[in-house]
């Protein structure tokens, strides 16, 4: 997810360009560019925020151009692959946002037609395809491109020649901010809302030929009229999507995440991590490392892989690790991290390499540290995640797990088929979740009155509800813990009683009536019980004070219901006690210092 933007009208560009960008740092900012037409074709990027490019870039005059901040996932934050991207002889400037899936082969075949290729990045077949095909009219040639790619797309594109910018969409937004002689491009509104609030949205499959006076969009060839729109938001309020905080709006975004990660890997008939090799190398078993909400992904992946590939599975707390560690054996290391910097991992993954482990890091920012320390990197697909509490990333590090295990699975064909499409189903059943928001705001009302709150869980549910207590603590300042349900009666039950509510996480699977006896041992020590419990489940409603229901999933696939459950009563019972829940005290979203 990265922003781009486009300008023409009669403004020095490179000021408008710069405030537009500076506006959509919040979709990547590991990198940026901008391109400008005057006598010539002018690009300027680098490897810096926005403001930095500000001060740094010279003067570049002229009244058109187009910009770019990267969220990196085809070839890491450098210079060389910042946007824009140019054709051989620099005359075509193309901004970019999505993945062109087939960019392999289109490069192969421009090579040999006689293209120079300088970046690592899929974008950069687009200007050498427009290139190709340009004969003096460059929206036919950026029709003819298009049509060689596969995979999303919204782009803007540059020429020096023309006084128009050409945009197309497909799979990414992009819209068309309005102005008095004047047009905006950019890929979300937060950009333009400085300058107009005129708006036009483009449709997947639109070509837009943007000048300083006219708007044309064609559809298959055939112009088409887009409505105008009036923005009511101010930039925050955009910038979050119209959501209160940037925390529900990357609440919401799970289910294109979970899309988005499965695409990535569905995509490959490879298995994202080789491990019948590693059997060949004699790896025997596997230690997933990580920190913090990471380390509960890690813990749910046990499960996932002891169930699925039947190799023993160890998991440990980074930075314990990188201190005790036993020595390894035949072991294969993956480690788990969204942003790729935190220092315990890091240091635990450069005592990993000490003793010649193979490291597989998990990681959702390309580029990152883990990523150039370890041997192989599997990129969740996240996009940035700005609030602090890791919500998406989460999920999409389940995503990961489970493609890593079913690549390898002993579990015959009908299993792994039917994993398979309770994977493709589990984006609709997230959303379902996200549309029971009432009787989940009613029990965050209920429950942000205490200040000491229990969740419990059992089997691959465990981890879940050692994560709900995370996310409770660490936005709502409530003071939360997760326990395994068989662990209440050896202390904890000390505690219990009618100011400590107990929310227990029931699933349809062996653990099922242990369950319902702890939660039977909670209300007789006066607790007040939440319940997480499967749709149709009436047997729960006689127990628990509360109970979200959650949709029928594989029990495999229940701790991503059930977490995207718990983040939502996190943010509203965070929300009801007046918290400031993107930035919460003391906390920082990358923890770079042990
Ligand atoms: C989770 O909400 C926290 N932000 C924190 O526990 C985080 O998971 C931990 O710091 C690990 O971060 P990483 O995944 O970027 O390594």
């Amino acid at each position: 997810m990265c922003g781009i933007v486009g300008y023409i009208g009669d403004k020095q560009v490179q000021s408008v360009l710069l405030s537009l960008l500076g506006r959509l740092e919040y979709r990547g900012y590991d990198s940026c560019g901008i391109a400008v037409a005057g006598s010539s074709l002018k690009v300027y990027k680098d490897v810096v925020r926005v403001a930095a490019l500000t001060e740094k870039a010279p003067q570049l005059g002229g009244t058109a151009g187009i910009g770019h901040t990267r969220w990196a996932t085809c070839g890491e934050p450098s210079q060389v692959n910042a946007h824009p991207h140019c054709d051989c002889a620099g005359n075509i400037a193309v901004v970019h946002n999505g993945v062109i899936n087939n960019f392999q082969s289109l490069r192969q075949q421009l090579i040999s037609e006689g293209h120079t290729f300088i970046s690592e990045t899929d974008t950069e077949v687009i200007p050498h395809l427009i290139e190709k095909y340009y004969d003096g009219n460059l929206e036919k040639a950026v029709e003819a491109a298009l049509r060689d790619v596969e995979g999303s797309y919204a782009i803007v594109v540059l020429t020096a020649d023309e006084s128009k910018l050409v945009v197309a969409r497909k799979d990414s937004p992009l819209i068309i901010g309005i102005g008095d002689r004047e047009n905006f491009i950019a890929s979300d509104v937060p950009a333009i809302l400085d300058f107009t609030n005129r708006v036009i949205y483009l449709e997947d499959g639109d070509i837009g030929i943007v000048t300083k006076d006219n708007i044309k969009i064609v559809s298959d060839g055939t112009e088409v009229d887009r409505e105008e729109h009036k923005i009511l938001w101010n930039v925050e309020e955009a910038q979050k999507g119209g959501y209160d905080h940037f925390m529900l709006k990357e609440i919401h975004e799970q289910p294109r995440v979970i899309r988005d990660t499965l695409v990535e890997y569905t995509q490959t008939a490879e298995p994202v991590v080789d491990l019948e090799r590693m059997r060949d190398e004699g790896i025997e078993s596997v230690l997933i490392l990580a920190c913090g909400t990471s380390y509960y992904a890690a813990l749910v992946g046990k499960y996932i892989m002891e169930e699925l590939v039947g190799v023993p599975v160890r998991v440990e707390i980074a930075s314990e690790f990188s201190y005790y560690g036993q020595t390894l054996v035949r072991t294969l290391a993956i480690v788990i991290t969204q942003s790729g910097e935190t220092a315990d991992t890091l240091k635990a993954i450069r005592r990993l390499k000490g003793v010649r482990c193979r490291v597989v890091a998990i990681t959702n920012v390309v580029g990152s540290s883990a990523s150039r320390v370890a041997d192989q990197t599997i990129y969740t697909r996240a996009g940035p995640e700005i609030s602090v509490a890791a919500t998406k990333s989460f999920t999409a590090q389940l995503m990961v797990l489970y493609w890593i295990a079913m690549g390898y699975s002993k579990a015959d064909a009908r299993r792994l088929a039917s994993m398979l499409l309770g994977l493709r189903q589990l984006p609709s059943k997230v959303q379902r979740v996200l549309d029971n928001g009432d009787i989940i705001l009613q029990c965050a009302r209920y429950l942000s009155k205490y200040e000491n709150v229990f969740f419990i869980g059992r089997g691959i549910n465990f981890p879940v509800a050692l994560e709900g207590a995370l996310k409770l603590k660490e936005i709502s300042y409530i003071h939360a813990e997760g326990y395994a349900a068989g662990e209440l009666k050896h202390g904890p039950f000390a505690l219990l009683g009618e100011n400590i509510p107990v929310i227990a996480i029931v699933a349809q699977d062996n653990t099922y009536e242990a369950m319902l006896t702890n939660i039977k041992e909670v209300k007789v020590r006066k607790s007040p019980v939440m319940a997480l419990a499967e749709e149709g489940d009436e047997t729960i409603r006689e127990l628990a004070d509360f109970v979200i229901t959650v949709p029928r999933v594989e029990v495999i696939f229940s701790p991503v219901v059930n977490t995207v459950t718990l983040q939502l009563l996190a943010y509203y019972t965070a929300k009801e006690r007046g918290c400031p829940i993107d930035f919460p005290r003391n906390l920082a979203k990358s923890v770079t210092v042990e």
